[in-house]
């Protein structure tokens, strides 16, 4: 029912003064989750669905995030010179192809959905994803690949969704279920963090979508939302009711908010332990310190 889904769209315009003051000279999406960029896992998600074009939002002082893209003939010239071929093929599998990737600017920072249209001539009148680096999923078969096979099914409009903390739901957009089938719930309402006794459920939106290209005709009525932004959570509740219905999908695999400090290190330490080369002094570590706290109690 869905048709192929070959373009995303990264916002990666924010400024990321949460993590200032290193954001200063470096953007959010560079900093490494062990030794690899948020934005090469966004990328390797992207990949593995299927995604062959890849839009990238930018936004002033995003140039290292440019740069990290290029190829890098010089040093992997080095490295086969010095038969480092292990390394030479970290460096190669993040080689994009010429041509498949396109920096969007957003000049003004007037939310995520502002961030999404600005990508529009790029998506024309196909369905699209979006991936929000940020929102790191670790999972055996990846979120996006997940939610192609299931928006195959559906089709309309496909939204990640989470079970989230009620008292948390309010940093979020939260669904509102209109039927729920496990995996796949069908929406009747959708609120961008939405006040704490308003919040219609505690499924909240992750930073997964595929949308319909209709919602790029939502957005260009460029209504503010919550907190004065422009939210891509309105422009996909306004597809409700139309043929282009709206689900979410429970998606099978662990989330991490590295939009926040606690978030990132979570993630860090989790991917850490999943390295081979890396667990066994990790572990230990982490052992150490926790029995140390224990004796301190
Ligand atoms: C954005 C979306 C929100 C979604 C969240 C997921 O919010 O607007 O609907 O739930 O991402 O991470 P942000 O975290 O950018 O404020």
């Amino acid at each position: 029912m869905g048709k192929k889904v070959t373009k995303a769209i990264f916002p990666v315009a924010g400024m990321g003064t949460r993590f200032l003051p290193a954001t200063k000279s470096v953007p959010k999406e560079i900093m490494t989750l062990v030794d690899r960029p948020l934005v090469q896992y966004a990328i390797d998600e992207a990949r593995a669905a299927g995604i062959k074009e890849f839009i990238f939002v930018t936004s002033k002082g995003k140039g290292a995030l440019e740069d990290y893209f290029d190829h890098s003939p010089v040093l992997e010239q080095e490295l086969r010179r010095k038969g480092k071929t292990e390394l030479l093929e970290i460096l190669k599998a993040t080689n994009m192809e010429s041509g498949a990737i396109a920096y969007i600017r957003q000049h003004r920072a007037l939310g995520l959905g502002h961030a999404v249209w600005c990508a529009r001539r790029l998506i024309a009148n196909e369905p699209f994803a979006v991936i929000l680096p940020d929102d790191v999923i670790a999972a055996e078969t990846p979120c996006l690949q997940q939610m192609v096979e299931a928006y195959e099914e559906t089709g309309g409009n496909m939204v990640a969704a989470m079970e989230v903390p009620p008292e948390a739901a309010s940093a979020y957009g939260v669904l509102d279920l209109e039927e729920d089938r496990g995996s796949i719930v069908k929406v009747k309402g959708m609120v961008e963090k939405p006040k704490p006794a308003e919040a219609p459920s505690n499924l909240a939106v992750i930073g997964r979508y595929i949308l319909s290209p209709s919602i790029l005709r939502n957005l260009n009525k460029m209504k503010e939302g919550a907190g004065g932004e422009i939210q891509l959570t309105d422009a996909i509740a306004q597809d409700i009711g139309t043929s282009n219905s709206v689900y979410g999908f429970r998606f099978r695999g662990q989330r991490f908010d590295c939009g926040s400090k606690a978030g990132f290190l979570q993630a860090s330490v989790a991917f850490a332990l999943a390295r081979d080369d890396l667990r066994d002094d990790l572990s230990r570590y982490l052992r150490d310190i926790v029995q140390l706290d224990k004796a301190a109690e």
